[in-house]
Protein backbone atom coordinates (compact mmCIF):
# COMPACT_ATOMS: atom_id res chain seq x y z
CA UNK A 1 0.00 0.00 0.00
CA UNK A 2 1.52 3.79 -0.96
CA UNK A 3 0.79 6.28 1.45
CA UNK A 4 -1.49 9.08 0.48
CA UNK A 5 -0.05 11.25 -1.21
CA UNK A 6 1.87 8.90 -3.06
CA UNK A 7 -1.71 6.55 -3.77
CA UNK A 8 -2.81 10.08 -5.15
CA UNK A 9 0.27 10.51 -7.15
CA UNK A 10 0.02 7.17 -8.72
CA UNK A 11 -3.74 7.34 -9.42
CA UNK A 12 -2.77 10.64 -11.63
CA UNK A 13 -0.09 8.83 -13.17
CA UNK A 14 -2.32 6.06 -14.36
CA UNK A 15 -4.77 8.35 -15.59
CA UNK A 16 -2.41 10.28 -17.74
CA UNK A 17 -1.40 7.03 -19.48
CA UNK A 18 -4.49 5.25 -19.11
CA UNK A 19 -5.72 5.41 -23.19
CA UNK A 20 -1.58 4.26 -23.40
CA UNK A 21 -2.52 1.21 -21.12
CA UNK A 22 -5.72 0.40 -22.69
CA UNK A 23 -4.07 0.39 -25.80
CA UNK A 24 -1.40 -2.07 -24.91
CA UNK A 25 -3.11 -4.29 -22.35
CA UNK A 26 -0.78 -3.41 -19.90
CA UNK A 27 -0.56 -1.90 -16.25
CA UNK A 28 2.31 0.79 -17.43
CA UNK A 29 2.16 2.13 -20.35
CA UNK A 30 5.96 1.60 -21.48
CA UNK A 31 6.70 -0.10 -24.21
CA UNK A 32 10.10 -2.04 -24.91
CA UNK A 33 10.98 -0.83 -28.43
CA UNK A 34 12.23 -3.71 -30.61
CA UNK A 35 16.23 -4.26 -31.01
CA UNK A 36 17.58 -6.87 -33.49
CA UNK A 37 19.04 -9.51 -31.81
CA UNK A 38 18.69 -8.42 -27.97
CA UNK A 39 14.48 -8.36 -28.21
CA UNK A 40 13.61 -11.80 -28.01
CA UNK A 41 11.92 -14.44 -25.79
CA UNK A 42 13.67 -13.46 -22.60
CA UNK A 43 13.55 -9.75 -22.68
CA UNK A 44 10.80 -9.21 -24.34
CA UNK A 45 8.76 -11.10 -21.53
CA UNK A 46 10.78 -9.72 -18.93
CA UNK A 47 9.44 -6.54 -20.38
CA UNK A 48 5.40 -8.17 -20.29
CA UNK A 49 5.76 -9.49 -17.16
CA UNK A 50 6.83 -6.48 -15.13
CA UNK A 51 3.97 -4.70 -16.12
CA UNK A 52 5.31 -2.99 -19.89
CA UNK A 53 5.21 -4.18 -23.26
CA UNK A 54 7.25 -6.43 -24.58
CA UNK A 55 7.91 -6.13 -28.87
CA UNK A 56 9.84 -9.31 -30.39
CA UNK A 57 12.34 -7.76 -32.99
CA UNK A 58 11.97 -9.87 -36.30
CA UNK A 59 14.68 -8.70 -37.79
CA UNK A 60 16.21 -10.80 -40.65
CA UNK A 61 14.35 -13.90 -39.83
CA UNK A 62 12.07 -15.78 -41.66
CA UNK A 63 8.57 -16.97 -41.09
CA UNK A 64 9.35 -20.07 -38.86
CA UNK A 65 12.39 -18.92 -36.97
CA UNK A 66 9.46 -16.01 -35.83
CA UNK A 67 6.77 -18.63 -35.16
CA UNK A 68 8.95 -20.19 -32.65
CA UNK A 69 9.94 -17.10 -31.01
CA UNK A 70 6.72 -16.06 -30.48
CA UNK A 71 5.98 -19.59 -29.51
CA UNK A 72 8.67 -19.03 -26.80
CA UNK A 73 7.55 -16.22 -25.15
CA UNK A 74 4.34 -16.89 -24.87
CA UNK A 75 5.08 -20.39 -22.96
CA UNK A 76 7.56 -17.72 -20.62
CA UNK A 77 4.38 -14.97 -20.13
CA UNK A 78 1.02 -14.67 -20.55
CA UNK A 79 0.61 -10.80 -20.32
CA UNK A 80 0.66 -9.09 -24.11
CA UNK A 81 3.47 -8.35 -25.93
CA UNK A 82 4.03 -7.28 -29.46
CA UNK A 83 6.06 -8.17 -32.92
CA UNK A 84 7.99 -5.65 -34.52
CA UNK A 85 8.51 -6.89 -38.34
CA UNK A 86 10.40 -4.85 -41.07
CA UNK A 87 8.45 -3.26 -44.05
CA UNK A 88 11.18 -4.70 -46.28
CA UNK A 89 11.54 -7.92 -45.35
CA UNK A 90 10.81 -10.13 -48.49
CA UNK A 91 8.53 -12.44 -46.57
CA UNK A 92 6.45 -9.62 -44.95
CA UNK A 93 3.09 -11.29 -46.00
CA UNK A 94 4.34 -14.53 -44.79
CA UNK A 95 5.74 -12.87 -41.21
CA UNK A 96 1.88 -11.20 -40.35
CA UNK A 97 0.31 -14.82 -41.33
CA UNK A 98 2.66 -15.85 -38.89
CA UNK A 99 1.78 -13.15 -36.38
CA UNK A 100 -2.47 -13.17 -37.05
CA UNK A 101 -1.72 -17.06 -36.37
CA UNK A 102 0.01 -16.98 -33.06
CA UNK A 103 -2.68 -14.94 -31.78
CA UNK A 104 -0.04 -11.73 -31.62
CA UNK A 105 -2.40 -8.71 -30.55
CA UNK A 106 0.00 -5.80 -31.92
CA UNK A 107 2.13 -5.77 -34.96
CA UNK A 108 4.81 -3.02 -35.29
CA UNK A 109 5.37 -2.20 -38.96
CA UNK A 110 9.29 -0.68 -38.83
CA UNK A 111 11.28 0.57 -41.32
CA UNK A 112 9.49 3.05 -44.00
CA UNK A 113 5.52 3.61 -44.61
CA UNK A 114 4.22 0.07 -44.84
CA UNK A 115 2.68 -1.46 -48.31
CA UNK A 116 -1.29 -1.02 -48.23
CA UNK A 117 -1.61 -4.92 -48.73
CA UNK A 118 0.66 -5.41 -45.67
CA UNK A 119 -1.56 -3.06 -43.59
CA UNK A 120 -4.85 -4.98 -44.48
CA UNK A 121 -3.47 -7.72 -43.89
CA UNK A 122 -2.74 -7.05 -40.35
CA UNK A 123 -6.43 -5.72 -39.64
CA UNK A 124 -8.28 -8.26 -41.22
CA UNK A 125 -6.46 -10.42 -38.65
CA UNK A 126 -7.72 -8.48 -35.93
CA UNK A 127 -4.07 -7.40 -34.85
CA UNK A 128 -3.80 -3.83 -33.59
CA UNK A 129 -1.20 -1.69 -36.02
CA UNK A 130 1.65 0.42 -34.62
CA UNK A 131 3.52 2.38 -36.83
CA UNK A 132 6.99 4.60 -36.78
CA UNK A 133 5.83 8.41 -38.00
CA UNK A 134 8.73 11.13 -38.55
CA UNK A 135 6.67 14.04 -39.60
CA UNK A 136 2.89 14.95 -38.45
CA UNK A 137 2.03 14.77 -42.21
CA UNK A 138 3.10 11.57 -42.49
CA UNK A 139 1.06 10.28 -39.08
CA UNK A 140 -1.77 11.89 -40.12
CA UNK A 141 -1.37 9.57 -43.50
CA UNK A 142 -0.76 6.43 -41.38
CA UNK A 143 -3.50 6.95 -39.43
CA UNK A 144 -5.92 7.60 -42.73
CA UNK A 145 -4.55 4.10 -43.46
CA UNK A 146 -5.00 2.33 -40.81
CA UNK A 147 -2.38 2.72 -38.45
CA UNK A 148 -3.82 2.37 -34.54
CA UNK A 149 -1.43 4.04 -33.14
CA UNK A 150 1.94 5.94 -33.85
CA UNK A 151 5.29 5.74 -32.68
CA UNK A 152 7.06 9.28 -32.82
CA UNK A 153 10.71 8.58 -32.37
CA UNK A 154 13.59 11.28 -31.69
CA UNK A 155 17.21 11.25 -32.96
CA UNK A 156 18.17 10.78 -29.28
CA UNK A 157 17.25 7.43 -30.06
CA UNK A 158 19.58 3.95 -30.37
CA UNK A 159 19.74 2.25 -33.72
CA UNK A 160 17.98 3.54 -37.08
CA UNK A 161 17.29 7.46 -36.93
CA UNK A 162 15.95 10.47 -38.26
CA UNK A 163 17.03 13.80 -38.52
CA UNK A 164 14.87 15.85 -35.37
CA UNK A 165 14.83 15.20 -31.80
CA UNK A 166 12.25 13.97 -29.59
CA UNK A 167 11.71 17.17 -27.51
CA UNK A 168 10.69 19.05 -31.19
CA UNK A 169 8.81 16.09 -32.58
CA UNK A 170 6.67 16.06 -29.51
CA UNK A 171 5.69 19.66 -29.78
CA UNK A 172 4.96 19.11 -33.56
CA UNK A 173 2.83 16.18 -33.38
CA UNK A 174 1.35 15.64 -29.54
CA UNK A 175 -0.93 18.26 -30.02
CA UNK A 176 -2.15 17.56 -33.37
CA UNK A 177 -2.68 13.97 -33.66
CA UNK A 178 -4.80 13.00 -31.17
CA UNK A 179 -7.08 10.57 -33.15
CA UNK A 180 -4.92 7.59 -32.06
CA UNK A 181 -2.46 6.82 -28.95
CA UNK A 182 0.87 8.22 -29.56
CA UNK A 183 4.11 6.57 -28.00
CA UNK A 184 7.47 9.20 -27.76
CA UNK A 185 10.94 7.55 -27.57
CA UNK A 186 14.24 8.33 -28.06
CA UNK A 187 16.65 9.16 -25.15
CA UNK A 188 14.04 8.36 -22.66
CA UNK A 189 15.98 7.53 -19.13
CA UNK A 190 13.61 8.79 -16.18
CA UNK A 191 10.25 8.59 -15.13
CA UNK A 192 9.92 12.63 -14.60
CA UNK A 193 11.07 12.93 -18.48
CA UNK A 194 8.19 10.19 -19.33
CA UNK A 195 5.43 12.04 -17.03
CA UNK A 196 6.51 15.46 -19.13
CA UNK A 197 5.66 13.95 -22.33
CA UNK A 198 2.26 12.05 -21.30
CA UNK A 199 1.39 15.43 -19.95
CA UNK A 200 1.84 17.18 -23.68
CA UNK A 201 -0.72 14.34 -24.88
CA UNK A 202 1.54 11.33 -25.20
CA UNK A 203 0.16 7.86 -24.18
CA UNK A 204 3.29 6.10 -23.24
CA UNK A 205 6.69 5.70 -24.02
CA UNK A 206 8.92 3.31 -25.73
CA UNK A 207 12.65 2.77 -24.67
CA UNK A 208 15.41 0.38 -25.98
CA UNK A 209 18.92 1.22 -24.68
CA UNK A 210 18.21 0.87 -20.82
CA UNK A 211 16.06 -2.74 -21.45
CA UNK A 212 19.25 -3.75 -23.43
CA UNK A 213 21.85 -3.21 -21.29
CA UNK A 214 19.15 -4.94 -18.30
CA UNK A 215 19.93 -8.50 -16.84
CA UNK A 216 17.43 -9.60 -18.46
CA UNK A 217 19.10 -8.97 -21.62
CA UNK A 218 21.03 -11.72 -23.34
CA UNK A 219 23.16 -9.25 -24.54
CA UNK A 220 27.47 -9.90 -24.06
CA UNK A 221 28.24 -8.96 -20.84
CA UNK A 222 30.97 -6.90 -23.03
CA UNK A 223 27.89 -4.96 -24.56
CA UNK A 224 26.15 -4.53 -21.13
CA UNK A 225 29.87 -3.08 -20.18
CA UNK A 226 30.18 -0.75 -22.51
CA UNK A 227 26.91 0.73 -22.23
CA UNK A 228 27.37 0.89 -18.37
CA UNK A 229 30.90 3.11 -19.49
CA UNK A 230 29.36 5.27 -21.32
CA UNK A 231 28.22 8.78 -21.37
CA UNK A 232 25.48 10.09 -23.76
CA UNK A 233 28.09 12.26 -25.97
CA UNK A 234 29.72 8.89 -26.68
CA UNK A 235 26.55 7.64 -28.54
CA UNK A 236 26.75 9.50 -32.01
CA UNK A 237 25.05 9.59 -35.50
CA UNK A 238 26.90 6.85 -37.83
CA UNK A 239 29.19 9.40 -40.32
CA UNK A 240 28.40 10.20 -43.74
CA UNK A 241 31.55 11.42 -45.84
CA UNK A 242 30.24 12.14 -49.20
CA UNK A 243 26.62 13.15 -50.04
CA UNK A 244 27.36 11.20 -53.35
CA UNK A 245 26.84 7.87 -50.82
CA UNK A 246 24.31 8.06 -48.69
CA UNK A 247 24.90 6.65 -45.32
CA UNK A 248 21.65 5.68 -43.21
CA UNK A 249 22.30 7.27 -39.87
CA UNK A 250 22.70 4.61 -37.01
CA UNK A 251 23.21 6.04 -33.37
CA UNK A 252 25.63 3.75 -31.56
CA UNK A 253 28.85 4.06 -29.68
CA UNK A 254 31.89 4.98 -30.83
CA UNK A 255 34.64 2.65 -31.37
CA UNK A 256 37.61 1.07 -33.81
CA UNK A 257 34.22 0.36 -36.31
CA UNK A 258 32.82 3.68 -36.70
CA UNK A 259 36.58 5.03 -36.82
CA UNK A 260 37.43 2.40 -39.80
CA UNK A 261 33.89 3.31 -41.59
CA UNK A 262 35.12 6.75 -42.33
CA UNK A 263 38.54 5.19 -44.10
CA UNK A 264 36.32 2.83 -45.63
CA UNK A 265 34.63 5.64 -47.14
CA UNK A 266 37.27 8.05 -48.21
CA UNK A 267 39.03 4.61 -49.45
CA UNK A 268 35.80 3.96 -51.44
CA UNK A 269 35.25 7.48 -53.26
CA UNK A 270 38.98 7.60 -53.66
CA UNK A 271 39.17 4.52 -55.65
CA UNK A 272 35.64 6.07 -57.19
CA UNK A 273 36.93 9.22 -58.21
CA UNK A 274 40.06 7.03 -60.15
CA UNK A 275 37.34 4.80 -62.34
CA UNK A 276 38.40 1.46 -60.06
CA UNK A 277 35.31 1.46 -59.15
CA UNK A 278 31.29 1.96 -60.41
CA UNK A 279 28.78 4.02 -57.98
CA UNK A 280 26.88 1.24 -57.62
CA UNK A 281 29.65 -0.97 -55.99
CA UNK A 282 30.99 1.73 -54.12
CA UNK A 283 27.31 2.64 -52.45
CA UNK A 284 27.36 -1.73 -51.94
CA UNK A 285 30.44 -2.04 -50.46
CA UNK A 286 29.54 1.09 -48.33
CA UNK A 287 26.69 -0.20 -47.57
CA UNK A 288 27.66 -4.10 -46.41
CA UNK A 289 30.40 -2.67 -44.18
CA UNK A 290 28.22 -2.56 -41.26
CA UNK A 291 26.41 -6.74 -42.19
CA UNK A 292 26.59 -8.57 -38.74
CA UNK A 293 27.87 -5.87 -37.29
CA UNK A 294 25.04 -5.63 -34.79
CA UNK A 295 24.89 -9.10 -34.06
CA UNK A 296 28.47 -9.70 -33.53
CA UNK A 297 28.34 -6.79 -30.73
CA UNK A 298 25.14 -8.18 -29.26
CA UNK A 299 26.28 -11.61 -29.33
CA UNK A 300 29.78 -12.24 -29.64
CA UNK A 301 30.84 -9.13 -27.36
CA UNK A 302 33.40 -7.43 -30.06
CA UNK A 303 32.35 -4.12 -28.83
CA UNK A 304 35.47 -2.70 -30.98
CA UNK A 305 34.69 -3.33 -34.34
CA UNK A 306 30.91 -4.48 -34.18
CA UNK A 307 27.83 -2.01 -34.22
CA UNK A 308 27.03 -1.35 -30.21
CA UNK A 309 23.96 0.63 -31.08
CA UNK A 310 22.78 2.94 -28.07
CA UNK A 311 20.82 6.04 -27.70
CA UNK A 312 21.70 8.99 -25.99
CA UNK A 313 20.30 7.85 -22.61
CA UNK A 314 23.12 5.32 -22.39
CA UNK A 315 24.62 7.99 -19.94
CA UNK A 316 21.35 6.77 -17.89
CA UNK A 317 22.84 3.04 -17.81
CA UNK A 318 24.55 2.92 -14.69
CA UNK A 319 23.72 0.08 -12.49
CA UNK A 320 23.34 -3.66 -13.20
CA UNK A 321 19.22 -4.08 -12.99
CA UNK A 322 16.61 -6.16 -14.11
CA UNK A 323 13.90 -5.17 -16.04
CA UNK A 324 11.71 -5.35 -13.37
CA UNK A 325 13.60 -2.87 -11.41
CA UNK A 326 14.09 -0.57 -14.47
CA UNK A 327 10.16 -0.31 -14.94
CA UNK A 328 9.75 0.03 -10.88
CA UNK A 329 12.53 2.81 -10.82
CA UNK A 330 10.60 4.65 -13.96
CA UNK A 331 6.95 4.53 -12.19
CA UNK A 332 8.06 5.58 -9.03
CA UNK A 333 9.96 8.49 -10.13
CA UNK A 334 7.17 9.59 -12.47
CA UNK A 335 5.11 9.30 -8.82
CA UNK A 336 7.68 10.95 -6.94
CA UNK A 337 7.43 13.93 -9.13
CA UNK A 338 3.65 14.23 -9.24
CA UNK A 339 3.86 13.91 -5.15
CA UNK A 340 6.41 16.14 -5.09
CA UNK A 341 4.37 18.83 -6.61
CA UNK A 342 1.28 18.80 -3.95
C1 LIG B 1 20.75 -2.06 -29.94
C2 LIG B 1 19.52 -1.44 -30.56
C3 LIG B 1 18.91 -2.09 -31.63
C4 LIG B 1 17.73 -1.55 -32.21
N1 LIG B 1 17.13 -2.23 -33.22
C5 LIG B 1 15.92 -1.80 -33.69
C6 LIG B 1 15.20 -2.56 -34.64
O1 LIG B 1 15.65 -3.63 -35.07
N2 LIG B 1 13.99 -2.11 -35.07
C7 LIG B 1 13.45 -0.93 -34.59
O2 LIG B 1 12.35 -0.56 -35.01
N3 LIG B 1 14.12 -0.16 -33.69
C8 LIG B 1 15.32 -0.58 -33.21
N4 LIG B 1 15.96 0.14 -32.23
C9 LIG B 1 15.28 1.33 -31.63
C10 LIG B 1 14.48 0.94 -30.37
O3 LIG B 1 13.38 0.13 -30.69
C11 LIG B 1 13.95 2.16 -29.58
O4 LIG B 1 12.97 2.86 -30.31
C12 LIG B 1 15.05 3.11 -29.18
O5 LIG B 1 16.09 2.37 -28.60
C13 LIG B 1 14.51 4.16 -28.20
O6 LIG B 1 15.50 5.07 -27.82
P1 LIG B 1 16.46 4.82 -26.55
O7 LIG B 1 17.48 3.84 -27.01
O8 LIG B 1 17.06 6.17 -26.28
O9 LIG B 1 15.63 4.32 -25.42
C14 LIG B 1 17.17 -0.35 -31.69
C15 LIG B 1 17.82 0.30 -30.61
C16 LIG B 1 18.97 -0.24 -30.04
C17 LIG B 1 19.61 0.48 -28.85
Amino acid sequence: MLPPPFAAARSRLDRLWARGTAFLGTRFAIMGGAMSWVSERHLVSAISNAGGFGVIACGAMGPELLAAEIAATQALTQKPFGVNLITMHPQLSELIEVCIGAGVTHIVLAGGVPPGPAVRAVKDGGARLICFAPALVLAKRLVKSGADAIVIEGSEAGGHIGPVSLTVLAQEILPHLRDVPVFVAGGLGRGEAILSYLEMGAAGAQLGTRFAASRDSIAHANFKRAFMRANARDALPSVQLDPRFPVIPVRGLVNEGTKRFLEVQAETVRRFQAGEVSREDAQLEIEHFWAGALRRAVIDGDVETGSVMAGQSVGMVTKDQSVQEIVDELVEQATQAIAGRE
